[in-house]
C-alpha cells in the first residue's frame, strides 16, 4: 500500500518497485525528530488531539526497523503510526519531510565529524608535543629543503584539520533552518504554527539540498588532507624513509610476504578521497539543471551522505590509533635533518646581514654547492617557538 495509492490504481511492476524504493533506513531517527515537530504542530492548530499527540509521541518511541516493503522511510513511518498516521501527513508532504529529515541528519553528522577530528588532532598533538623539537628535514618538491622539526610538520596537519572544523560547523549551520510547513512546494491551507527558524521560501525549502553539498565538500577536502596525511605516513614508515614506525595495532600483514607490516589504513585514508571528491561531484550533477521545486533525482542524496559520514568516522578514528601508536626513529630523523645543504638559504640570508643583495648570495652559495666548498652556518631558529605553537593549539582544540 502506497501513499498515493487513491491515485494511481493497480500494483507497480516489481520492476518499477524495485527502482523507486529509498535506500534510506539510516533516517529513521531523523524522520521520526521531524514527525514529532510536525505532530506537535498539529496539535497546536487542533488537528491532533491530546490523546493523539500522546498516541504518535508513542508509537514513534518503539518504531521498529523499516521494511524492505515501503517505498521509503517516511511511508514506513506513517503506516507504523496506524490509524493516527491518517491525520499525521495534514499539511506536510514527503518533500518537506524528507527535506528536514536529511537536514537533521547532516546537523548530527556535522557535529559526529567534529568529535571525531577532535580526537585525531588530539593524537596528532600528542606526537607534537613530543617532537616539539625532534629534527626532521622539511620538503618542498620531495626535496630535502630546510629543516624544521617534527612538532612543526605535525601542527601543519592540525592546521588543515582546524579548517575542515570550521567546513563541518558551516555545513552544520547551513542545515539547522527547517523546511517544515512548506508542505509538497506551496505550503498549507491549514492554521499550522511555523517550526522555529523557518525557512524563507517554501520552493526553495523542498528544493535545497546545498547543505547536503557543504557537508559533502567538507568531507572531501578533509579527505584531501587526509589523503595527503596519509600519503606522509606511507613514505614516512618506508624502510627507504624510516622516520617511523607503525603500530602493531593500525598495520597489517601481507598474506605471502612474512616480513612486511604495511600502512593499509594511511592507503585507504588516501584512497577514500577518490570516493569522497566522487560523492561531492556526483551530487552537484545530480543538483545541476533541476527545476523548481522537489524532483524525485533528489533521492540521490542519500547513499552520498550515508557513504561519507560513515568514511568520516571510519577514517578519522582508525587514524587517530595509527598516530597515537606511532614510534618516531628519532636518530634516523636527526641524522637524516643533519644535512648540512639544508643550510644552504641560511648561508645565503647570513650574507644579506652582512649587506650582499639575496641575488648574489643565493649565486655565492650556490656556487659553494657546486665545487664541494660549501660551509654551513649556525642553524638559526626560523620557526618561533614550535613547543608554544602545539600547547596554543592544544588550547584552541581544547586537549
Ligand atoms: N524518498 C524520497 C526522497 O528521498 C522522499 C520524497 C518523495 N516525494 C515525492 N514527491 N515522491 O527524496
Amino acid at each position: 500500500m502506497t501513499l498515493w495509492s487513491g491515485r494511481v490504481a493497480g500494483e507497480l511492476a516489481p520492476e518499477v518497485w524495485d527502482f523507486l524504493r529509498a535506500d534510506d533506513a539510516e533516517l529513521l531517527p531523523y524522520d521520526i525528530a521531524g514527525t514529532l515537530l510536525h505532530a506537535e504542530r498539529l496539535h497546536a492548530a487542533g488537528i491532533l488531539d491530546d490523546a493523539e499527540l500522546a498516541e504518535v509521541r508513542d508509537t514513534l518511541a518503539r518504531v521498529g526497523e523499516p521494511d524492505a516493503g515501503a517505498e521509503d522511510v517516511h511511508s514506513f513511518l506513517e503506516a507504523e503510526l496506524g490509524e493516527v498516521g491518517r491525520k499525521i501527513h495534514a499539511g506536510r508532504s514527503r518533500n518537506d519531510q524528507v527535506a528536514a529529515a536529511v537536514r537533521l541528519y547532516v546537523h548530527d553528522a556535522c557535529v559526529e565529524a567534529d568529535a571525531a577530528l577532535v580526537s585525531f588532532a588530539g593524537a596528532i598533538l600528542e606526537q607534537a608535543e613530543e617532537g616539539a623539537a625532534t629534527p626532521l628535514p622539511g620538503y618542498t618538491h620531495l626535496q630535502r629543503g630546510q629543516p624544521v622539526t617534527l612538532g612543526h610538520h605535525l601542527l601543519a596537519w592540525v592546521e588543515m584539520l582546524e579548517r575542515d572544523r570550521s567546513r563541518f560547523a558551516f555545513a552544520a549551520k547551513q542545515a539547522a533552518p527547517s523546511p517544515l510547513g512548506a508542505g509538497a512546494l506551496a505550503g498549507s491551507t491549514l492554521p499550522l504554527p511555523p517550526p522555529p527558524n523557518q525557512l524563507r521560501n517554501s520552493l526553495d525549502a523542498v528544493a535545497d539540498r546545498d547543505f547536503v553539498l557543504d557537508y559533502l565538500y567538507a568531507a572531501a577536502l578533509l579527505f584531501t588532507h587526509l589523503s595527503r596525511i596519509g600519503e606522509e605516513l606511507v613514505l614516512w614508515t618506508t624502510r627507504e624513509f624510516g622516520f617511523a614506525l607503525l603500530p602493531e595495532g593500525a598495520a597489517t600483514g601481507s598474506s605471502m610476504m612474512p616480513q612486511k607490516l604495511n600502512p593499509d589504513v594511511a592507503e585507504l585514508a588516501r584512497g577514500k578521497a577518490g570516493t569522497a571528491i566522487g560523492r561531492l561531484t556526483g551530487l552537484l550533477a545530480v543538483v545541476k539543471g533541476l527545476p523548481l521545486a522537489y524532483d524525485r533525482d533528489l533521492q540521490e542524496d542519500k547513499a552520498p551522505l550515508f557513504g561519507a559520514r560513515k568514511d568520516v568516522a571510519g577514517a578519522l578514528a582508525a587514524l587517530s590509533v595509527l598516530v597515537a601508536g606511532l614510534e618516531f626513529d628519532t636518530e634516523r630523523l636527526a641524522d637524516a635533518a643533519s644535512d648540512p645543504l639544508l643550510l644552504a638559504t641560511d648561508a645565503a640570508e647570513a650574507l644579506v646581514l652582512e649587506g650582499v643583495p639575496f641575488r648574489d648570495a643565493h649565486e655565492q652559495v650556490a656556487a659553494s654547492v657546486r665545487d664541494g666548498s660549501f660551509e654551513p652556518p649556525a642553524a638559526g631558529n626560523r620557526l618561533g617557538d614550535v613547543a608554544a605553537a602545539v600547547t596554543a593549539a592544544k588550547e584552541r582544540w581544547g586537549c
